[in-house]
């Protein structure tokens, strides 16, 4: 297995920062709040690999920086201080490509290709000003597809895999339920069939038989696709079903990593047991 991502002391302040801001915060200090200078430490030194075709799981408390980390990853907001190193399994070259070194408009194409997102909020992932289909097709044409023909069937496609009636695709996604616009929202993160997925809370405020079919879909999309994942959430049970490895963070912090049936069964750091234990 080759890896995918590769993020290294990824550092995000919010605020003027100091020379202090990072080692008066985190789980030791009980803080994500600089003492000093009150900047916001939304996360720091976080390290991670994402292999190929894998789920990586984070969860933690409100306010531990998953989201955080998710838009740094997605390229929605930029770090203090780290690197992002991604591997294009379509000829990469040597090393991989620093996410961080790239400008603007390479940025925005890379993800537009490689990536996609999937929001908790879906205001924050779909245009709710064009139809269910209008959503696929910007971001196909956002990636240079100007064939209407090819649109209109690509985006029929995406929807019917994700299960939303062919017969709704011209309708707005104001008229559709939190479960078929999440739906939507994926659709339209696979349009360009990235390899790569971030998902942040994508069942939280779901009933549970719409957050279990939701869950099989993306499943599924990691069995018959390969797309490799990172999932954000505070739900032990969503994390079990889908990451067979996770991060839990705390405070902006990785406080712990491994297995997830491991970190589920036997956590080793004091708040991963007081997550599980709550949980139970
Ligand atoms: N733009 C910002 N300015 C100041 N502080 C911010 C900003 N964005 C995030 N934060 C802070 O960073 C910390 C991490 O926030 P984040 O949204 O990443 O948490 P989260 O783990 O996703 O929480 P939740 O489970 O509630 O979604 C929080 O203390 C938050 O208030
Ligand atoms: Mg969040
Ligand atoms: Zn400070």
């Amino acid at each position: 297995m080759s890896a995918i991502l590769e993020v290294a002391g990824l550092t995000r302040l919010h605020g003027p920062g100091c020379a202090r801001c990072v080692d008066a915060t985190g789980p030791a200090a009980g803080t994500n709040v600089c003492p000093h200078c009150g900047t916001v430490v939304a996360c720091a030194d976080v390290s991670l690999t994402l292999m190929r075709g894998e789920v990586l799981g984070v969860m933690g408390e409100s306010g531990s920086g998953k989201s955080s980390l998710v838009r740094l990853l997605y390229g929605d907001d930029v770090p203090t201080s780290g690197s992002i190193v991604y591997h294009d399994a379509r000829g990469d070259k040597e090393g991989g490509t620093d996410l961080l070194a790239l400008n603007a408009q390479q940025a925005r194409r890379l993800r537009n290709r490689h990536f996609g997102v999937v929001y908790q909020n879906p205001h924050l992932g779909l245009n709710f000003r064009v139809s269910a289909g209008g959503n696929i097709a910007e971001r196909l044409l956002m990636n240079g597809e100007l064939r209407y023909a090819h649109i209109r069937e690509r985006a029929m496609q995406l929807l019917a895999r994700c299960e939303v009636p062919a017969a709704r695709m011209d309708e707005l996604p104001g008229r559709f339920s939190g479960g078929m616009q999440q739906r939507v929202q994926i659709a339209r993160a696979l349009a360009t069939d990235p390899p790569l997925l971030f998902l942040d809370e994508v069942t939280t405020g779901l009933d549970v038989s719409v957050q279990a079919r939701i869950l099989d879909l993306i499943l599924e999309l990691q069995h018959q696709l390969g797309v490799s994942m990172i999932a954000v959430t505070h739900d032990l049970g969503v994390i079990r079903m889908l990451a067979a490895r996770t991060i839990v963070m705390k405070m902006g912090r990785v406080v712990e990593t491994g297995l997830t049936d491991q970190i589920l069964e036997d956590p080793q750091h004091p708040y991963t047991q007081q997550l599980v234990a709550s949980a139970l």
